[in-house]
């Protein structure tokens, strides 16, 4: 008779999740010290050919079919709109956010809006009770009508009473405050988010019910330490915002049914996170005409065209290494653009201090920023406002030459729509349409030709 399989174990790093064979007193992969506790593993045994099934057959992709993804739709909402229409059956959505931005009241809100397309939903809260709930319901002005609520940090317990309830959505608040039995770690530790994570990933996939996982991000910016859940889920969305304003973004960074980088904007008002009709009104609101230093970026953010204010200030520094200091910008960018302001145009930048500030708390990933935050410099160094009226778009190169950018047209659609008259662009790049009636392009070759037409 063979011996039974002997009983296997691994030992797991509770600070990045690494797994290995024998214990050590130091994680290989995090360097973090005595990190590693034992766990058992199920030994497997070779299948023998005759015991070979095959358990799951091969799909032809032309026969596979697409309408059982019917979209969850939760029509004209922001939100909506970052997940690319809709909510997949069967995917898992994680909501990233600091504490305290607004993840719970979103979620919230999104819950209420399923309900009234006549679908259940349960809201797993391992962080609030019924009561505390039922407060913040109140406020966003949500029914509670087919809203199932349960306190309970225990997730087998929480996917055992899903099931009789066959919801239309399930939702986890937060992810780090629930766990399964299965394990001895305690709730938040990094194999029980996976573990938990990959349950509930299981879970929406055989029932094809969507699930939505609120995660606090942690204070090195990713969601529960090495950015562990954004591989295992379908969509990752992040609510951002500064917490002193009351604006705030949904960005989507992950999704596989549609496109990223799409942002919803909302404002938090007395009633929840209301969408905001006209978002570059808003970010252009306290903009104190066309002042010294500043000027208007029409930025794109996925397919949304957003008027942002771009601020700069440059004093003279006591340094002998003056500081750039970036705000909703790349600091490396701003680096680059003040090496070609000093090198090609000459800007003596040597011995000041540079500040660059996007307003509203956004943060503009594109190049196609450059060119505004180089007017912005350079306007506040020689202490002259832009001319009236301008709004302005170009990566800049290191030789001072401004390059193409994409979705020319919407941002001049958008500049048009908010009065603004006068438009740099990249002389290399054209507008597919003509203009828009009361604005005229200003295309410029070079960063120097962009100053001349942009300074009085
Ligand atoms: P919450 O959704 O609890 O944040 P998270 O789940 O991300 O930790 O929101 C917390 C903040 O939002 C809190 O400071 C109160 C504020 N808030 C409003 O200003 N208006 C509202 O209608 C609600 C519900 C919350
Ligand atoms: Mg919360």
């Amino acid at each position: 008779m063979p011996a039974p399989p002997r009983p296997r174990s691994v030992f797991v790093c509770q600070e990045c999740g690494q797994e290995s064979l024998r214990w050590q007193g130091r994680c290989p992969e995090c360097q973090s010290w005595n990190s590693l506790v034992e766990r058992a593993v199920m030994a497997t045994r070779p299948l023998r050919p005759q015991e070979a099934q095959p358990a799951s057959t091969p799909i032809e992709l032309a026969q596979v079919d697409a309408r059982q993804q019917e979209r969850l739709r939760i029509d004209g909402s922001e939100f909506d709109r970052v997940l690319g229409g809709g909510i997949v059956p069967g995917s898992l959505v994680l909501m990233g956010g600091d504490p305290g931005i607004g993840k719970s009241t979103l979620v919230l809100q999104v819950a209420e809006q399923v309900c009234r397309a006549q679908r259940s939903v349960l809201y797993v809260s391992g962080e609030e009770s019924p009561q505390q709930l039922k407060l913040r319901a109140e406020r966003v002005g949500a029914t509670g009508r087919g809203l199932f609520l349960l306190s309970e940090t225990n997730l087998d317990e929480a996917l055992r009473a899903a099931g009789p309830l066959n919801p239309g959505l399930l939702v986890v608040d937060s992810i780090q405050t629930v766990f399964t039995g299965q394990l001895p770690n305690p709730a938040g530790s990094i194999v029980q988010l996976r573990e938990c994570t990959m349950a509930l990933m299981q879970w929406a996939k055989t029932s094809a019910v969507p699930v939505i996982i609120v995660g606090h991000v942690t204070k090195e910016g990713d969601i529960a330490g090495p950015r562990l859940l954004e591989h295992i889920v379908d969509v990752v969305l992040y609510l951002e915002g500064d917490r002193f304003s009351s604006y705030r973004l949904l960005r989507g960074v992950k999704n596989r049914f549609g496109a990223v980088s799409e942002i919803g904007v909302f404002e938090m008002g007395s009633s929840g996170l209301l969408p905001v009709e006209n978002p570059s009104e808003m970010f252009l609101a306290e903009r104190a005409g066309d002042g010294v230093g500043s000027t208007v970026a029409p930025a794109v953010e996925g397919t949304r065209p957003l008027l942002v204010e771009v601020q700069a200030l440059t004093t003279p520094s006591p340094l002998s290494m003056p500081r750039r200091m970036a705000q909703g910008i790349d600091q490396s960018r701003l680096l680059l653009l003040t090496a070609v302001l000093s090198k090609r145009l000459g800007v003596a930048l040597a011995s000041q201090d540079v500040l660059v500030n996007v307003v509203g708390g956004l943060r503009i990933q594109e190049p196609a920023i450059d060119l505004p935050v180089a007017l912005a410099i350079v306007s506040s160094f020689r202490d002259k406002p832009l001319v009236p009226g301008l709004a302005a778009v170009g990566e800049i190169g290191l030789s001072g030459e401004i390059r193409s950018c994409p979705h020319l047209d919407r941002r001049l659609a958008e500049a048009a729509k908010l009065g603004f008259r006068r438009f740099i662009l990249p002389a290399s790049s054209k507008p597919s349409t003509c203009a828009p009636a009361g604005i005229t392009l200003l295309p410029a070759r070079t960063l120097g030709e962009a100053v001349q037409l942009a300074l009085q």
